[in-house]
């Protein structure tokens, strides 16, 4: 078989090859790497199928090398890897059924390579080249891989029903490979995602949530999110997102379909940015609308306040999801909290201080926060998205002259909690935070300048009005 391979990988292959026919194994490449390597992606991770121990044959390879690298393995599930440079190399014996990954005791019965390749989730992952000294190089294609990864078909070695059942993760990759490759789930296999997607629930979050990533980081990920959702995978682990779906009328008057929205809200950033927490926020922006849907006589549908919800809902959901409780969950709060604040930037008369306002609630994410923004423009009105898109031109400028004569990003104000705490002889308190909010609000709203005896005189004055005296001079 012709594939591109570097010649690490190729004395790799040769070493296996004759340790295998040391030991009077039977030896072949399979999986992802084969089909990465015939679509002329970069893969890194090189899967060794062999009749027999596994294990024994990674050893095997292992110690030829003068380094030795160390062999980690699982006997309960007859695996074994190494690390090779920048190669990860994993070994497995071949098996007759496939390791059920809810069970405790995975069934591992030794089978025949071909055994090994209808137990595995797709036509596309079941390649296998021989490493074999009689036919070193052949491809073994007993289900039609190759012209499946030629027509970009996503198809089951075996009845779908059975492939899913073995393993419920394998409706998430389905999803994720036709994602990421661009490739078609076939109706047979998609109606079997349907009937069996219940089952995604026997699955760790974890690995639920590693394949959601791998599809929000795909160049295009509404094509995965809609499949999740059209075969009723989506709901039974992220109902929040559901819920987004549909649209009401009331008296004639109908909303947007705030699903379909919001994924074309995430393509939108998508095109823009590569920062998985930037499309995580896009894909919760309007997160908080079901639940603060309305209608409102005369004036048709609202969503008052759905920013303040989905801030509120955010972490919640990334606990559910078991995404991090980390500064990526605050920057997506954030995001959410803020996601109407440009556009409404966008309306005449606004002053200085709004856009102080933003520069200063933004901080170092105003730049993303001006992509979500921008991509949630997704009204078919062509004039009507020319015109916001101006309007926001517009607003960007104006927000760079305000930052540019006031540098108001990352700022502080000239007199910080500490300072007051000493001028007035103060612990921690109610007083403190009060008279630190009215100094940064008065130099926000430009009522006082951003100078520090103008912010002084007016702490003096905000003291007085709580009866606070200052124990020093300044
Ligand atoms: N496999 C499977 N069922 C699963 C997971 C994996 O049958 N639920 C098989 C497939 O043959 C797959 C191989 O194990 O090609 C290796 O799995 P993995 O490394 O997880 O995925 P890759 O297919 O290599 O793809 P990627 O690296 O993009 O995850």
């Amino acid at each position: 078989m012709d594939i591109n391979c570097s010649k690490e990988e190729l004395k790799l292959f040769k070493t296996i090859s004759d340790a295998a026919t040391e030991l009077g194994l039977h030896c072949y490449l399979i999986g992802g790497f084969v089909r990465d390597k015939l679509l002329g992606r970069p893969t890194k991770d090189v899967d060794i199928v062999c009749t027999g121990d596994g294990i024994a044959l990674a050893h095997a390879v292992a110690d030829t090398f003068p380094h030795k690298p160390t062999v980690s393995f699982f006997k309960n599930f007859g695996t074994a890897h190494f690390r090779l440079g920048e190669l990860d190399v994993e070994f497995v014996g071949a098996r007759k059924e496939s390791y059920v990954s809810t069970s405790r005791k995975p069934q591992v019965e030794e089978g025949t390579i071909e055994d090994d390749q209808r137990r595995r989730d797709f036509t596309i992952n079941a390649l296998a080249i021989s490493l074999n000294q009689g036919d070193y190089g052949k491809l073994v294609d007993p289900f039609d891989g190759v012209a499946d990864l030629e027509a970009g078909i996503i198809r089951t070695p075996l009845d779908p029903d059975t492939t899913f059942s073995d393993d419920p993760l394998r409706m998430m990759r389905a999803t994720r490979f036709a994602t990421q490759l661009g490739f078609t789930i076939t109706p047979e296999v998609f109606d079997s995602i349907g009937r069996n997607a219940e089952r995604i629930k026997i699955v760790s979050q974890e690995r639920i949530t590693d394949e959601l990533n791998k599809i929000m980081a795909a160049p295009k990920p509404s094509v995965g999110l809609d499949l999740l959702y059209r075969s009723g995978v989506l709901k039974e682990f992220f109902p929040q997102m559901t819920d987004l779906a549909g649209v009401e009328i009331v008296e004639g008057k109908g909303h947007k379909d705030n699903f379909y929205h919001t994924l074309k809200v995430i393509d939108n950033t998508a095109e823009k940015s590569y920062n998985l927490w930037l499309r995580w926020a896009a894909l919760l922006h309007d997160i908080g609308k079901p639940a603060t849907k309305k209608f409102e006589e005369g004036h048709g549908w609202t969503f008052h306040g759905h920013e303040v919800v989905g801030e509120r809902m955010t972490p919640k959901i990334f606990r559910q999801l078991k995404l991090p409780q980390n500064e990526h969950m605050k920057y997506v709060a954030k995001l959410v909290s803020l996601h109407l604040r440009p556009i409404s930037l966008t309306k005449e008369d606004i002053t200085d201080s709004a856009m102080r306002r933003l520069l200063f609630d933004a901080g170092d994410d105003l730049e993303d926060l001006m992509i979500l923004c921008e991509s949630d423009i997704t009204s078919k009105n062509k004039v009507k998205v020319r015109r916001y898109l101006e309007n926001f031109e517009i607003v960007k400028q104006r927000l760079k002259e305000v930052e540019e004569s006031d540098k108001i990003r990352n700022w502080q104000p000239p007199i910080s909690g500490d300072d007051i705490m000493a001028i007035f002889g103060l612990s921690p308190s109610r007083e403190v935070g009060i008279l630190k909010t009215t100094i940064r609000e008065a130099i926000l709203d430009g009522v006082i300048p951003n100078e520090r005896e103008a912010a002084y005189n007016l702490l003096l004055e905000k003291a007085g009005e709580l009866n606070l005296k200052p124990v020093r001079n300044d």
